[in-house]
């Protein structure tokens, strides 16, 4: 329907809670979903802080000629951001129309119309628009106009300054207040209501087959897994190949490749493949030390009754509240050190074990283990049904961190590629997985994967001109795009222009498929070019870019003659200093304005002459 109307719903909001049973109604006018997501907060802690019934709706699925009805025991919370230059939201116009139009007019006409309403308003805006919150200001004023009490002060978010998030806590505390006197509620402990009981089961042990382990794909174990796979049923593809292109101190590069022959998987030279890691055995470990839950490592376990609790002292009960209620300090004290939950636990209580947690309360919280995403370093045109993967394993010191970063998936496929050489597992960082026996089915040298296409593709054409710059792991496509440019050479086609800017820390640690290149070289001849940055070689950094700058003049006939420029690795730095280098480039070589040659470089973006494949 397109009036946003939702089959066999009712569009009469004092219906619906009255037969929901609910007394407050918190409405969103949303573009992006950051307005809902605030208005969802709302609503969760007004229910457990101040037993609310409360009920989150789209305005766009109501009518609000019947407001002036509401019950005087209800309240309506209005959460709305100011899109654009001052206009509602889409799903806002109607109501915006509605409530701020000349002649307004309600079921009952009192007068005031809606003199027993009362209302919560915060706005989301960006204050560097002339029309800073003018959604939310207009209707606060609309409503004030037709006689209904506004709760609290007009709360105002800004994202212009990026203090959103501290501008919502701060406007909060004292809206629940007044809502709370106005409204005779009692503030209660929050409460921890759990959604599943937690049964031990007896005469089960975690060999049992029918016992679940988090295997991603559990019909391989059976024999009977089925296609279509992808990211929800991943093919557990035969690893066919692994060995360590490089293994300086703490650092290894690994290269597998896995079969995709007997699923119905097909890649094209510069997509993704995910990659299904395990936890590692020790994370487990401190997982359940922490919980205090050791003990029950084995147990196995059902959803069924119920259960409550909470954490092990005051000063940690503090923390952990703050940690839920600031995003930013969450950022700092959790976020940048990439702790996991276990880390989490271990760092706000000092070591104390969390053993009044309920089971449940993970298990309802927890999410699944996530794939991870790599650049896929084969050319399908070369090798359809092998995927090459290009992979940094690094034990990452991060100061203010008391253990090293380990990588999850990295450190999974190094287990594997041990596994796979059957090597006895020389633990490199210390990491043990059980990567087959009990606590992973699969044997070992399978991993579940699935192709996640991209956009990140050669010319059709192997006569256009290409400058690839790719440093460390941004490698990775690029060593599939010559690959397939080398072979197209082979096949007696015309290749034109391929440069690939690569970088590493030093030539005798880092430099990655240097034998390969050599080959590339022979097969695709001066059309193949590969100026290389080693950081710490010489006495001073070289970066890619700088590279890139140095060979302006060329850099830049190739771009007029409409070259494709690839840009692979850190999104943070290094993509942002290359994007803004190829601007230099062009501003001086055209004498142009450097304005003017940021406006061409967005062009190129715009039509895919400019590509990234980037991650921070
Ligand atoms: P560095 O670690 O010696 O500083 C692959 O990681 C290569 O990218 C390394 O040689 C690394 O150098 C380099 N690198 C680090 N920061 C970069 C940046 N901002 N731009 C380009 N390359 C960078």
């Amino acid at each position: 329907n397109t009036n946003g109307l939702k089959a066999g719903k009712t569009r009469n909001i004092l219906e619906k809670i009255e037969e929901a049973g609910k007394n407050c109604i918190i409405f969103y006018g949303s573009q992006t979903g950051t307005a809902e997501d605030y208005a969802s907060r709302l609503a969760k802690e007004g229910k457990s802080r101040f037993g609310l019934e409360t009920m989150v709706a789209d305005l766009e699925d109501y009518d609000y000629d019947n407001l002036d009805q509401l019950p005087e025991d209800k309240v309506v919370f209005f959460v709305l951001a100011t899109y654009g230059e001052g206009e509602p939201t889409d799903n806002a116009v109607d109501f915006y129309e509605f409530i701020t139009g000349e002649d307004v007019s309600f079921s009952e006409s009192a007068d005031p119309p809606l003199g027993t309403l009362k209302y919560v308003t915060f706005g989301l805006g960006n204050n560097t628009y002339e029309h800073y919150n003018s959604m939310v200001r207009n209707v606060d004023k609309a409503l004030t106009k037709l006689g209904a009490h506004r709760i609290g002060d007009a709360g105002e978010g800004d994202d212009g300054a990026g203090t959103m998030e501290e501008d919502f806590l701060a406007w909060k505390e004292p809206m629940w207040a007044a809502l709370a006197k106005k409204m005779g509620l009692e503030e209660r402990e929050a409460q921890y209501e759990p959604i599943f009981g937690i049964v031990e089961r007896e005469g089960l042990t975690k060999d049992s087959h029918e016992v679940y382990l988090g295997e991603p794909n559990k019909m391989h174990l059976e024999g009977s897994a089925r296609g279509p796979f992808n990211a929800h049923n991943p093919y557990i593809a035969p690893i066919v190949e692994s060995k360590e292109i490089f293994n300086v101190k703490d650092r290894n590069c690994l290269h597998l490749e896995v079969d995709i022959s007997g699923s119905n998987l097909s890649y094209q030279t510069g997509d993704h493949i995910a990659i299904w890691p395990t936890n590692a055995g020790q994370e487990v470990d401190y997982f359940l030390d922490i919980l205090g839950l050791t003990e029950k490592r084995d147990t196995v376990i059902s959803f069924v009754a119920t259960l409550a609790a909470f954490a092990p002292d005051e000063s940690s009960k503090a923390e952990m509240t703050k940690l839920g209620q600031d995003k930013d300090y969450f950022h700092d004290k959790v976020s940048k050190y990439h702790y996991n939950l276990a880390g989490l636990l271990r760092m706000v209580g000092g070591g104390q074990k969390w053993n009044n947690v309920p089971f449940s309360a993970f298990i309802e919280g927890l999410t699944k283990l996530q794939p991870r995403y790599y650049s896929i370093s084969s050319s399908s045109a070369v090798q359809p049904k092998k995927i090459s993967i290009t992979a940094v394993v690094e034990s990452q010191v991060i100061p203010g961190r008391a253990d090293p970063f380990q990588g999850v998936a990295t450190n999974y496929l190094l287990a594997l590629k041990e596994k796979q050489n059957g090597e006895p597992n020389p633990k490199p960082f210390g990491m043990t997985y059980e990567i087959c026996g009990p606590r992973n089915k699969y044997d070992g040298i399978h991993v579940p994967v699935h192709v996640r296409h991209s956009n990140f593709k050669l010319p059709s054409d192997p006569s256009k001109p290409i400058i690839m710059i790719g440093p460390g792991t941004g490698v990775a496509p690029f060593r599939g795009f010559v690959q397939e440019r080398a072979k197209q050479a082979e096949d007696g086609e015309t290749v034109g222009k391929t440069i690939l800017f690569f970088g590493c820390r030093k030539r005798s640690e880092d430099f990655m498929y240097e034998s390969e290149w050599e080959e590339r070289k022979k097969a695709l001849g001066d059309a193949f070019d590969m100026p290389i940055a080693f950081s710490r070689d010489g006495p001073k950094k070289v970066y890619v870019q700088h590279l890139l700058k140095e060979r302006s003049k060329e850099i830049n006939e190739l771009l007029e003659k409409k070259a494709y420029v690839y840009v692979c690795g850190d999104a943070a730095n290094m993509a942002r200093e290359v994007n803004t280098v190829l601007a230099q480039i062009i501003s001086e070589q055209r004498g142009i304005p450097e304005a003017k040659a940021e406006e061409i470089v967005k062009n190129m973006r715009a039509s895919n002459q400019y590509q990234e494949d980037v991650w921070s």
